[in-house]
């Protein structure tokens, strides 16, 4: 009997992926770049065992069982192939995954399962691989969840292989290089999205003349400028191109046809929000960021956070954790002069998660 049980964290791109150039190996159009998220608040564990005993491969997921299917059957084969341990080649496993988040909270938990069970497989498979190398594997079974097997901020970068050996996951900088950047997790809505990401971003290869003009002409200076300004710690830059990403990514889900509407009149004032505040302000208080949904990923200095919380759950809350000074107090301590009344939701947001940046996964 084989055992090993390992958690790996959620990440949150700043530059995002949207686009397959390959569906079957899941290679994207363009490279991407991402923030992982502390395994504190979100995280998602998993135990992967092997025995005789077993005579079928079996999966639980959050206690329940469920079929192996699809890109899980591609991530078991893709191990069984680079096993070097005859005796595990035909050996049959038993896999349990929990997550620590709510799936209800509407939050994506794709990267950080298929991140947790591809490194665990991994300890048992094939010992003798780097994170790097797993990422090759951890990308077919959910693009996203290759950036999350290292911690800080990780490029994929989209290779240019026809077999996809270069299309993987590398550390950009450490957690410890910028320890003071939180992330401030707005759920707008917990309900699953209207289009999921893989059949959304095929539509828009399929349908978007935009697409390509992102991935070609906009991603790779994105891409070289946004690690510069992380080498940097240049919140400023950072910000800025973090929010054009993201619009861009949503430009081109509005460019799809027919449409794909993520983002909802909440997201839309968060985003105004954010801007009134970065122009009163003079430099960059809040960056905002949207997957495939209308929660907004806020990222802020750490010196810049209870101003940033407590504004959104003000104009958008009550949301539980949240309470503390009034924003106004805040504001005119922090010197700066907005109104942002004009901007309030009541019940916007259900919930925020206080988060900072994480490590990657672990054996525990
Ligand atoms: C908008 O990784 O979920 O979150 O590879 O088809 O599983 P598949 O897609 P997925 O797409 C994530 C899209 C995104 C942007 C990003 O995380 O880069």
């Amino acid at each position: 009997m084989k055992e090993v049980t390992v958690t790996a964290p959620v990440n949150i791109a700043v530059i995002k992926y949207w686009g397959k150039r390959n569906v079957k190996l899941n290679l994207p159009t363009n490279s991407s770049l991402s923030v992982t998220l502390s395994q504190d608040h979100m995280c998602s564990k998993t135990t992967v065992s092997v025995d005789d005993s077993y005579d079928t491969d079996s999966l639980f997921l959050n206690d329940e069982q469920n079929e192996i299917g699809g890109r899980l059957s591609n991530v078991l084969a893709a191990f069984r192939s680079l096993t070097e341990d005859a005796s595990l080649k035909d050996a049959k496993v038993k896999i349990t995954s929990t997550n620590n988040f709510p799936t209800a909270a509407g939050l994506a938990s794709s990267a950080s399962g298929f991140a947790a069970l591809v490194f665990a497989l991994g300890k048992v498979f094939v010992p003798t691989y780097n994170n790097s190398q797993l990422s090759t594997i951890a990308r077919q079974g959910s693009g996203s969840a290759c950036r999350s097997l290292f911690g800080g901020f990780v490029a994929w970068e989209k290779g240019e292989s026809e077999d996809g050996t270069d299309s993987s996951a590398v550390e950009v900088a450490p957690k410890s290089h910028w320890d003071d950047l939180d992330a401030l997790i707005c759920v707008v809505s917990a309900n699953k999205k209207a289009v999921a990401s893989t059949a959304g971003m095929q539509r828009t290869v399929e349908t978007s003349p935009y697409l390509m003009h992102r991935a070609e002409q906009v991603v790779p200076q994105r891409m070289a400028d946004i690690t510069d300004a992380i080498k940097n710690k240049d919140f400023d830059k950072f910000a800025d191109i973090t929010m054009r990403d993201s619009n861009s990514f949503h430009a081109t889900c509005l460019d799809t046809h027919p449409p794909i509407f993520y983002l909802t009149d909440v997201s839309r004032l968060i985003i105004g929000v954010v801007h009134a505040l970065n122009e009163a302000a003079g430099r960059a208080v809040a960056a905002y960021t949207f997957d495939a949904g209308p929660n907004a990923v806020l990222y802020v200095q750490r010196k810049d956070k209870d101003l940033v919380l407590s504004i959104v759950n003000d104009l958008f809350g009550p949301c539980e954790g949240a309470q503390g000074a009034s924003h106004s107090t805040l504001l005119h301590e922090a010197k700066i002069d907005v109104d942002l009344t004009n901007f309030k939701h009541a019940n916007g947001l259900s919930r925020i998660i206080q988060t900072t940046i994480g490590d990657g996964p672990r054996v525990v």
